[in-house]
């Protein structure tokens, strides 16, 4: 989604932004532009589509300048187009980088152009660009700035700079996050820490309502109202993590493959061999201080949420709910004092995510962030994190990260059965035990490659196709058609397998691909009823089960893959590689852009 970068006092200031860009394009955007203050006038470059495109446009015509704002764009107001993409320029004198949605542009736009404002563009953040220039009239810079915030509704990171200020750039911050980073003798702004840190590992992020004046030696930074404030200047890691992919055609195919890896490095994190124990020993919240959990995410990080309610149920007596972000900040929720509030975001940064847990917040819930970027926002202002280690996540559709997140929600689980005794120490050894050599099991499953190659094919020819499963199967199912959906832009559909007689049954036709998730659990049987009842109706089913000495008692089975085996909490790990690599091949097979799939992005940042 639309990320943001500025740099003031860097003498290649077009060419530091371009490089500060092409970090945020794994957030997914459509057009991109830079602007630069050069010998009093600003000079702006915009082009719609990859960053390639604009790097052609600065390389025929480059930018000079030491201070300049950058933006990538992902559409809200107004289509893909050159005119909309940022940044805005007002009366050629300010000039406007946004990322978040104002949900008043219409009406202030009206008050605008009865004051003459002329706007070139149909976004939302042209508005912002006349407003302060509209203030500017009658304010200097701080105050103009926070008057054109109070007018404002909605979220929105703002980088900003002033042709008659040529030694500035105005951060601003509600909603959508922001990052200061600090240089010698030249400073920046960027969406996230990643933009930064080809330049620095030295930064400050902005809080909700706060604003703040870069220059190239120092910076001040406002709250809401005007104030100044101090604020900490954090040295973050300065290691660079290799991004690159490899021998790998794409990022997903490397991430898939990265998910044993991914397993051990968080069972080496929370697990205590030596005693035998779950190693969150700073857990701050004693055993009777919590009745309750509700879990919060969105997409992929919703099903892990999904997900961990079977285990939570299964391994503590918690009572649990689980609930789709968008959804739960709107509600009118009762909030109990004994309650745990688990966000679950890869990213750390989902708008819908990030305003569910400030509402939490503000009613003095206990939370706790599962998180891969632990400098993420929804980390910071938790009360508590348990980071994934999964290295970064490129591919907009999120692999090791789900694998990651339930890994460690399960961990979560085990350790609060533990504390509140429903789980016996006997059990939580054995479990352990299964738990590490899972890391070994995915291995030997992702082996199964060629299988699914071949029937990829089937499910991008067919009209749609449905994935079924029950129990712990049930959110894998779900997860599997997402990824199915976003890679290959066919129809596919999460269902519990129990409910199709109650109405999806209709969608069943001759040769429609299903699949059925049915390991040797508890529910094997039922699934396996289920599954006949699609046969029997044209279905063409793709059964995955787990290896077993006995047969899968079923006719007309169109094709069958087998998982290894493992204790039945830890299926669900294995049942998901198969799905993956599906969407995988499928969207290979179509030559589609499988790290970056139309309209998608990885961080979520508008709501
Ligand atoms: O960064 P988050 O985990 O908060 O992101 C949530 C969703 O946007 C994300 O999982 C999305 O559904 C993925 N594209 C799914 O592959």
């Amino acid at each position: 989604m639309c990320g943001i970068v500025g740099a003031v006092g860097h003498d290649r200031c077009g060419a530091v932004l371009l490089d500060a860009l092409k970090r945020l394009e794994y957030r997914g955007y459509d057009s991109s532009g830079i602007v630069t203050l050069h010998n009093g006038q600003i000079d702006l470059r915009r082009a719609v589509g990859k960053l390639v495109h604009l790097e052609t446009a600065l390389a025929a015509q480059p930018l000079n300048g030491h201070i300049g704002i950058g933006h990538t764009r992902w559409a809200t107001h107004g289509g893909v187009s050159e005119v909309n993409a940022h940044p805005h320029v007002a009366a050629n004198r300010v000039s406007i980088v946004h990322n978040g949605i104002i949900e008043n542009s219409t009406l202030l736009k009206k008050f605008l152009v009865s004051k003459g404002h002329k706007f070139k563009s149909q976004t939302d953040t042209e508005v912002i660009v006349h407003l302060i220039t509209e203030n500017l009239k009658t304010e200097n810079i701080v105050d103009s700035i926070k008057k054109t915030l109070k007018a404002l509704h909605g979220s929105f990171a703002l980088g900003i700079i002033f042709k008659d200020k040529p030694d500035l750039i105005v951060g601003a911050r509600r909603g959508s996050p922001l990052a200061v980073g600090y240089g010698p003798n030249e400073n920046y702004l960027g969406s996230d820490s990643y933009a930064l840190k080809s330049m620095t590992n030295k930064i400050t992020y902005l809080n909700d309502g706060e604003f703040c004046v870069i220059k190239k030696d120092h910076v001040e930074f406002f709250s809401e109202d005007g104030t100044k404030i101090n604020k900490k200047v954090l040295e973050l890691s300065s290691e660079e993590e290799k991004y690159d992919k490899g021998d790998y055609k794409h990022f997903m195919a490397k991430e898939i493959e990265e998910q044993p890896l991914t397993l051990k490095n968080g069972i080496k994190e929370y697990i205590d061999n030596a005693n035998d124990d779950i190693n969150i020993y700073n857990f701050p919240w004693k055993k009777n201080e919590i009745s309750s959990i509700t879990l919060i995410g969105c997409g992929t990080a919703y099903h892990s949420c999904l997900m961990a309610k079977y285990w939570f149920e299964e391994l503590t007596s918690l009572d649990v709910s689980v609930d789709i972000a968008s959804e739960f900040r709107y509600r009118k929720n009762r909030f109990k004092k004994d309650s745990l509030y688990v966000f679950v975001s890869q990213s750390g940064e989902t708008a819908d995510t990030y305003a569910a847990l400030d509402l939490c917040n503000k009613n003095g819930m206990k939370t706790c962030a599962v998180v891969n970027v632990i400098e993420s926002s929804i980390a910071r202002d938790s009360e508590f994190v348990l980071p994934i280690h999964c290295g970064t996540e490129i591919g907009v559709a999120s692999t090791k990260a789900f694998l990651g997140q339930i890994l460690i929600l399960y961990i979560l689980a085990l350790k609060l059965g533990i504390l509140r005794g429903d789980l016996e120490r006997k059990h939580l050894s054995r479990k352990l035990n299964d738990l590490k050599k899972l890391p070994e099991l995915i291995e030997q499953t992702l082996l199964t490659d060629n299988k699914i190659q071949n029937i990829s094919s089937t499910f991008n020819e067919a009209k749609g196709s449905m994935f079924l499963g029950r129990g712990f199967s049930y959110p894998i199912a779900l997860e599997g058609a997402l990824k199915l959906k976003e890679l290959s832009y066919v129809h596919a559909e999460g269902y519990p397998a129990g409910e199709m007689k109650h109405g999806p049954l209709a969608l069943i036709e001759e040769g429609m691909p299903v699949v059925v998730l049915a390991p040797r659990d508890n529910y094997y049987k039922k699934t396996i009823s289920n599954m006949q009842e699609v046969i029997a109706r044209g279905a063409k089913v793709l059964l995955i089960t787990n290896k077993s000495s006995d047969e899968v008692i079923s006719e007309n089975i169109w094709e069958t893959i087998e998982v290894e085996s493992t204790n039945e909490d830890l299926l669900p790990f294995l049942l998901t590689i198969p799905l993956q690599k599906l969407a995988y091949y499928s969207a290979l097979k179509k030559g589609f852009d499988i790290d970056k799939p139309r309209n998608l992005a990885k961080s979520v940042t508008v709501e």
